[in-house]
């Protein structure tokens, strides 16, 4: 069963063909990231205006380089949300054109709900996870817009544990890495500077929020600015901060992930979103939880459409099919 599936939710233009929800014939990323760069962060009407230029020929490439027909397609998958409304309507609407001029089947995908389907792509990098994962498994979606601990008890049933009560995960470190004059995205870039950083010569505050599986990760950007702008820290410091900034989210996100794996009796735990990318989080994540730990390699972590087409496979199969009347849902959540 062939499904293309269609990602345009931010800032990466994405398509896809992936065979059986597994098997990833093709995967297209056209990025934006030079263009926002400037910017510092995602710049909405430019990422519309961007995804409108790239989204025909980024399809017609992974139909392509899948050497598939649209005869062979089973369904189109696309993201409906959360994400940028601008964005999002890109997907959708090229989306019901393809489906209503091909006769196909469009099946809605929560991007969130894509993000941990990364799991389920073969692959033979290290840390992915075995096609017979068995329920219920600890899913924690860290991206630049979500930081949420989800308990997956079936496919498509999920229990929502906990998340971030200011900025996710991937928006500290942007925004960190912005303050530390670090290039955008500030995530690759922290965990770059961090490598040669000691994390103990600066000690950052950690919200525990005891009690529950939330998070807040804003106190941890305002200590960072209060540390450089009283005196500059001069440059050669630049390191141990990050180094200490990211040894304090990743902290968090063990403890927290891994109580809760114990807590609900889970079988493992799957990393999704772009922060899952962070070798620091995952080594930790390994040598603390206990149960296996599997992530997705690092392209298929950050926003594609490989993940969105393996989502729809299984929503394919439950039966979940849109009207013509299918419209965006920006605010969207996994539960
Ligand atoms: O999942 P994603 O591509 O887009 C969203 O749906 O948000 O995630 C992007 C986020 C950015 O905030 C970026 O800084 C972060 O993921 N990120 C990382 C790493 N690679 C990407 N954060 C920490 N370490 C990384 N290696
Ligand atoms: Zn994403």
């Amino acid at each position: 069963m062939l499904i293309l599936g269609i990602e345009t939710s931010c800032d990466e233009t994405a398509a896809a063909v992936v065979a059986d929800g597994r098997r990833i014939l093709s995967n297209v990323v056209a990025s934006q990231v030079d263009l926002h760069a400037q910017y510092g962060g995602v710049f909405p009407e430019l990422a519309s205006r961007a995804h409108i230029e790239a989204i025909v020929p980024v399809i017609w490439e992974a139909m392509a380089q899948a050497g598939a027909t649209w005869d062979d397609l089973t369904a189109i998958a696309v993201t409906v949300g959360p994400g940028l409304v601008g964005s999002l309507l890109v997907g959708v609407n090229v989306a019901k054109g393809l489906a209503l001029g091909r006769g196909l089947p469009l099946v809605p995908v929560n991007h969130l709900e894509a993000h941990l389907y990364a799991n389920w792509l073969e692959s033979d990098s290290e840390g992915a996870a075995p096609s017979d994962l068995s329920f219920p498994l600890l899913v924690l979606i860290v991206s630049g817009g979500h930081t949420e601990l989800v308990l997956m008890r079936g496919h498509g049933d999920y229990l929502y544990l906990g998340g971030t009560l200011d900025d996710a995960a991937g928006e500290a470190f942007d925004k960190v890495g912005r303050l530390l004059g670090l290039p955008y995205p500030g995530g690759p870039s922290i965990e770059q500077a961090a490598r040669s950083g000691d994390p103990a010569r600066f000690r950052l505050p950690r919200a525990w929020l005891e009690g529950t599986y939330d998070f807040s990760f804003s106190g941890l950007k305002t200590a960072v600015a209060r540390l450089i702008q009283p005196q500059e820290i001069p440059p050669r410091f630049i390191p141990d901060l990050a180094a200490a900034f990211q040894e304090a989210v990743v902290d968090v996100l063990v403890t927290k992930t891994v109580a809760a794996a114990q807590d609900y009796g889970a079988t493992a735990i799957l990393l999704s979103g772009g922060v899952s990318a962070n070798q620091a989080l995952r080594a930790a994540m390994r040598a603390r939880a206990g149960v296996p730990v599997y992530y997705p390699p690092p392209v298929l972590c950050t926003d594609n459409a490989a993940m969105v087409a393996a989502c729809g496979y299984f929503r394919y199969r439950s039966g979940a099919r849109a009207g013509w009347d299918l419209d965006v849902e920006p605010d969207l959540r996994l539960v």
